[in-house]
């Protein structure tokens, strides 16, 4: 099995590059990079770590010079393919030719081809596929590259910086020179070469730096970029007004590529974006794809200070920039839009994605301690979750001090690569605070369920809450110490008044209607004075803490909050709840009595309210998913669950009918427009076709009209999915006619594949296998093998559990045929089995089956080792 690398091994580098000048010629079928590299000996390194480690794969090595001589690679090969240069010296020079083919490249890492184009992919280790080097993040160098290509095939020569000359070099080939002056680990460079159209727009930043923003893409594509423009100059000038932050490079460039494992690329001045993430038309992008680019485009040039200016010392601190980006995108997103709404979406995917994830064999703290390969930890714990621990910091210390915490992180460690601790450092600094028991955030795996009990003394007029803390059991971290939790607390009198928290021996504060109890201990109490009467408690307003709290609400209670609490997310998180009880009975067989006609009334009460927000309203309409579901039983039948929100849908669909009419009637009132009020009309009237359809099929008209009329995908799209749940014969023409109409466009044509993988039929795995075999379908494209094997697997839990195990054969099988050309996507789309204990015997047992059967594979990648093989371990 794989060796681990381990957080407790860490060692500085041997030495530092202070130089890396490379010539890559892509004119032929085969690269070839000449790369010389300046070293120094570290003075920080132990005295006994003399050897040069460069990292190599997938090369071929041609020839290594040190200081002009040349040495014979075979010697100095280790195992895993690098090359150990045992003492070079205090300096050296080190000059090497690699050759490798791009097109042979199917793992997507390095460089590699994507349709005509060049593109690389270094983040993690994937800069040792193109030259040897040494691939850490602390080794920080600055980087000049001549890039060569064919005129006519590669007019468009890219690379990290500013290009500081370019020419022609014979009949054929011509060449550009990039200097990129900030010194950079390997895994932020890039390259880009192809025949691609560019849309240029400038930037005046705050200090007056004039700034070209230049988006390339293929020509088919070009038109499509403004979205992600006006996005990118939103986040730009967001980040100077909110953290001062300014861009630092007279250029900054996106390319869009439609191969690509992940979803974007924060390369110093030259980003590169998963199509997905960039492109948007109103023909190819729905509503919530605008809010991705929007996102995404944010998050990439956040990490430009948070992430580039200071970087990661290791893997291990990976979410030192991803936590603390994802956060940056977080409130960037709530400045733009609705912060209420962002805030209810950030927490949907924290609980369907990460919940699930801390709960299960992958389980591992934010900041891990070992793994295998890195490529699968870019996980939900460290982005979603480490973007929570940085909200936390926030929450405790006050918004200021926070932002005073940052600019001193930032200030301090410019330049360098950073640790977590050196980001806790600073906070603590900024703020006074002590961190020391805060930290256990990034060490402690699992998710902290927080149980409130509560009494009320009506003589002394005090009301007091009870908390108990706990955290459950993670592989290798049987016992867990008590969190430090922001849990923040509101009152509510019994006619809804919203009453101050006033804790008892502290002055009275008349405004404070949200106050933020710091949980330390495993049980504590909080007592509040001044209260008249019994109140209701609203407990984890905002989301305050990433952890389950448990309240014994009445659903009187419930309701009572989802009407009157004047935290937008406490009303809604309080309909969710409502909604999981009468869910969980339906689909345990013991249906709560009066819990439909509850429902009914509470969903009335939102589609009535005067001058209730849409967005908020169709959020409150949207029952929680089954996979949320099925992350509160012990064990999961997911038919079962299933069955339940089925069924409740129906039931809704037909008790309100008159109002989803209405509410479809009323649309589309207008053209279609970006807009976050227009999307918020677009969701509200396409949820009731939804529910609509599910409460009866002759409704199915509607849906037809609908995707024939739209003149927007979101609408078309929302159509798509009613008709695809349908076995109807009119549904499978249009869902054809669709494909027809749209086969040109790759990110269209993934929705087809998606809508049809998460359709609620039962014949939905058939449906999958024969789509697996259609002409348009490819493993060879990440977002094409997600929209039908990942959607599937994870967006459609009743087909994909079938009990008789196909839908986790045919999952198997496609992640061995993927494992051998892409092995990150392999293990990313194997994820779905790993949770296979939590289910019913006869699902569990096939899963592991399907497990053990991948295990028993002779060269199996890392990637997949690792996911199977924790995932078969861990009790
Ligand atoms: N740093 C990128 C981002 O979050 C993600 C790249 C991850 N790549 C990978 N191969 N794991 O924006
Ligand atoms: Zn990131």
């Amino acid at each position: 099995a794989p060796q681990p690398v381990r957080l407790e091994d860490y060692r500085p580098p041997a030495y530092h590059v202070e130089q890396a000048r490379l010539r890559i010629d892509l004119s032929g079928e085969t690269a070839r990079v000449d790369a010389r590299l300046e070293l120094r000996r570290n003075p920080a390194a132990a005295p006994e770590d003399t050897a040069l480690r460069l990292d190599a794969e997938f090369l071929e090595l041609e020839a290594l010079h040190l200081d002009g001589e040349a040495l014979d690679p075979a010697a100095l090969r280790a195992a895993d393919g690098a090359l150990v240069i045992p003492d070079p010296g205090a300096r050296c020079r080190v000059e090497t030719t690699s050759r490798f083919r791009p097109a042979e490249n199917t793992a997507l890492s390095g460089l590699y081809r994507s349709g005509r184009m060049y593109c690389t992919q270094c983040e993690a280790e994937g800069f040792r596929r193109i030259t040897p080097y040494p691939d850490r993040p602390d080794v920080l160098a600055p980087f000049t590259t001549t890039l060569i290509a064919d005129r006519t095939a590669c007019p468009v020569l890219l690379s990290n910086g500013d290009c500081i000359e370019a020419g022609a070099l014979d009949e054929q080939r011509h060449y550009a020179v990039w200097h990129d002056p900030y010194p950079k680990p390997a895994y932020l460079f890039a390259v880009v070469a192809g025949d691609l159209s560019c849309q240029e727009e400038r930037f005046t930043t705050a200090s007056g730096r004039e700034v070209a923003l230049r988006f390339y893409t293929e020509p088919g594509n070009a038109g499509r970029t403004e979205h992600a423009l006006a996005s990118l100059k939103r986040a730009m000038r967001w980040d100077e007004q909110q953290y001062g932050l300014e861009y630092d490079l007279d250029t900054y460039m996106v390319v869009a590529v439609g191969d690509f494992n992940m979803g974007a690329m924060e390369n110093k001045g030259l980003n590169v974006f998963n199509t997905q993430f960039v492109l948007a038309s109103p023909d190819t992008a729905t509503d919530a794809d605008y809010e991705g680019v929007e996102a995404v485009i944010g998050h990439e040039y956040f990490h430009n200070w948070t992430g580039n200016r200071v970087t990661c010392r290791d893997w291990f601190q990976l979410s030192l920039k991803e936590g603390l980006t994802v956060f940056r995108e977080h409130q960037f997103a709530e400045a733009m839009g609705s912060a209420a709404i962002e805030r209810i979406r950030q927490v949907r995917l924290l609980r369907s994605a990460q919940f699930p994830e801390d709960a299960g064999p992958m389980a591992h703290p934010v900041q891990p301690k070992s793994y295998v390969e890195i490529n699968n930890f870019y996980t939900a714990t460290v982005y979603a979750k480490g973007a929570e621990v940085i909200r936390m910091y926030r929450t405790l210390l006050g918004d200021t001090p926070f932002r005073r915490g940052v600019r001193r992180y930032l200030e301090r460690h410019d330049g360098e690569a950073a640790t977590i601790d050196d980001f806790l450092a600073c906070m603590e600094e900024a703020s006074g605070a002590d961190l020391q028991q805060f930290s256990r955030w990034y060490h402690q795996a699992g998710t902290p369920q927080v149980t409130v009990r509560d009494e009320y003394d009506p003589e002394r007029e005090v009301y007091t809450l009870h908390c108990r803390q706990h955290t459950p059991a993670t592989p290798e971290q049987p016992r867990k110490a008590p969190m430090h939790i922001p849990l923040a607390v509101g009152l509510l009198g019994p006619d809804g008044a919203p009453l101050p928290v006033q804790l008892a021996g502290e002055p009275a504060d008349e405004a404070a209607h949200t106050r933020v109890l710091e949980l330390r201990e495993a049980e504590e109490r909080f007592e509040i004075a001044g209260c008249p009467q019994r109140p209701t408690p609203s407990l984890l307003r905002g989301f305050s803490a990433p952890v389950a709290v448990e309240y014994p609400y009445s659903d009187d209670d419930l309701a009572f909050l989802l009407a009157r609490d004047p935290d937008p997310f406490a009303r809604w998180e309080a309909g969710q709840q409502l909604a999981v009880r009468v869910l969980l009975a339906e689909a345990a067989g013991e249906p709560r009595p009066g819990g439909l006609e509850r429902l009914e009334a509470a969903f009335r009460g939102a589609l009535e309210a005067p001058g209730a927000d849409p967005a908020l309203t169709a959020e409150v309409l949207t029952l929680p998913s089954e996979t949320y579901l099925a992350e509160q039983l012990e064990v999961v039948d997911p038919q079962a669950i299933h069955d339940a929100r089925a069924g409740l849908r129906r039931a809704l669909g037909q008790a309100l009918t008159a109002h989803w009419q209405a509410l479809c009637e009323q649309h589309p009132g207008r053209p279609w427009r970006h807009s976050a009020e227009e999307a918020a009309q677009r969701r509200l009237a396409n949820l009731a076709l939804s529910y609509l359809v599910a409460g009866s099929p002759r409704h199915l008209d509607r849906a037809l009209q609908q995707l024939e009329r739209s003149d927007n995908l979101t609408d078309r799209l929302a159509a798509l999915a009613v008709l695809a749940d349908s076995e109807a014969p009119q549904a499978e023409r249009a869902i054809e006619a669709f494909h027809q109409r749209w086969r040109d466009e790759p990110l269209v044509v993934d929705k087809w594949f998606r809508v049809q993988a998460t359709a609620s039929r039962p014949d939905a795995l058939e449906q999958v296998e024969r789509l697996t075999r259609h002409p348009d379908f490819t493993l060879d494209n990440p977002n094409r093998a997600r929209a039908l094997l990942g959607a599937f697997a994870q967006g459609n839990p009743a087909c994909f559990h079938s009990p008789d195990g196909r839908g986790y054969r045919l999952l198997a099988d496609h992640v061995l045929a993927l494992d051998a050309r892409n092995p990150q996507l392999a293990a990313r789309l194997l994820g779905p089995l790993s949770h296979w204990r939590r289910y019913e015997p006869q699902r569990r047992t096939a899963m592991r089956e399907q497990l053990e059967r991948i295990l028993a594979q002779p060269a199996l990648s890392k990637d997949v080792h690792e996911v199977a093989s924790r995932s078969l371990e861990a009790a």
